[in-house]
Formats: structure tokens, sequence, C-alpha cells
């Protein structure tokens, strides 16, 4: 039996953040149980913090606004990070570009809201549901420096033809909230 620890980042929301310590904290699979030992924003007001706190998860708050440079900000969170002493990172709609200071220290997987490699970036869940495309999905990938540009480590799709842009927000979520703990769940038994 191993014990494996996770940090998990997000910015707002937290649907994710939520399903993801719903379904994993403290929860054995396999040989593997799963500690998700806290959770960090760079958004003071994000409403994932309420959620994390629901399951006894502590919030670490670091306000990017506070810091001079994107390297400053990253420097304080990969100390933060790496005092946790977690095995794994897990972006969870943490919405900031990294450094490689981030990503040449930290072993981080983020979900994102489209196939991959199409529509990386901003908006990709708009660009997505704009496009011609019958069919759409959600990825989660290895984070390096290029922009959702990691390998891709799971990813689930969908008819989208008939939907309109609220079905299809909603469905893009109930996708994340599938293959996300999953993907989670994958990778640390191979950590
Ligand atoms: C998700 O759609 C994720 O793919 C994107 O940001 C969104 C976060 O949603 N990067 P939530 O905060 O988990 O509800």
């Amino acid at each position: 039996m191993s014990l494996k620890k996770v940090v998990i980042l997000f910015s707002g929301e937290g649907s994710n953040l939520e399903n993801l310590i719903a379904t994993l904290h403290q929860k054995t699979f396999g040989t593997t149980t799963i500690e998700v030992v806290a959770a960090i924003t760079n958004k003071p007001t994000a409403k994932g913090i309420e959620k994390a706190n629901k399951y006894g998860v502590d919030s670490i708050i670091l306000d990017h606004t506070e810091f001079d440079s994107r390297e400053a900000f990253d420097t304080k969170l990969v100390e933060t990070i790496q005092n946790l002493e977690v095995e794994l990172t897990v972006m969870a709609g943490f919405m900031r570009i990294l450094t490689p200071i981030f990503t040449n220290n930290i072993q981080a997987i983020n979900i994102h809201p489209s196939l991959l490699p199409l529509f990386k970036g901003a908006s990709a869940l708009e660009r997505s549901f704009e496009s011609d495309m019958q069919v759409a999905g959600v990825s989660v990938h290895e984070v390096i420096t290029e922009v959702d540009g990691g390998k891709i480590i799971a990813q689930k799709c969908f008819d989208k033809s008939e939907m309109d842009f609220a079905t299809f927000k909603a469905k893009i979520h109930q996708t994340e909230h599938e293959i996300f703990p999953e993907a989670v769940i994958k990778v640390l038994q191979t950590i």
C-alpha cells in the first residue's frame, strides 16, 4: 500500500476541484491511497475555496496581483508546492500562464476543455463550440512550458452537432468530471 499526496490548483468555480476531492481524497485505488493535502488558488475570491473547505481541504491563497512578475509568482508557487511534498500537482481550472520556473520543477497535469491539439489556450470552449466540427471533447495532459502542449494522458469526445451553447458547456463539464479523476489515478499509479 502506498500513500500518494496531491495538491490541486484552481482559479474560479472549482467544480473540477470539488469533483476531484469528492472522488479521490482519502480513497484507495488498488494499492494507492490518495491524499489531497491542500488546494492552491491565485484568486482570493475563488468559489472553490468554500468547496474545498467542505471536505476539510485547506486552500492556500497566492494572489498573483501581489507579485511583480510571472517569475516571482512562479517562484513562490514552486516553493509552496515543494513544501507540501506532493507526488503530483493537479491543475483544475488554474488560469495562469506558467514560466519554466514552474514547468522545470513541478510535475503537473492539467484539464483542458477541447480535443487537444485543437483549440489550445484561452476561450477553448467557445472556439470549440463555434467550429464546424461535429465532435468536441476534453483532454487531460502533462504540463510543459508550451500552453496546453504536453503529452495527452486522457481524452473523451461527444457529438455536439445538435447542442446549444448551454447544453454544450454542461456536457464539457460533465465529461471533465468523468475523465479527470481517472487520469489522476492513472498517473499516480505510475509514480
Ligand atoms: C474547466 O472547463 C477547465 O477545463 C478550464 O477551466 C474550467 C474550470 O472549471 N481550464 P471549474 O472551476 O473546475 O468549474
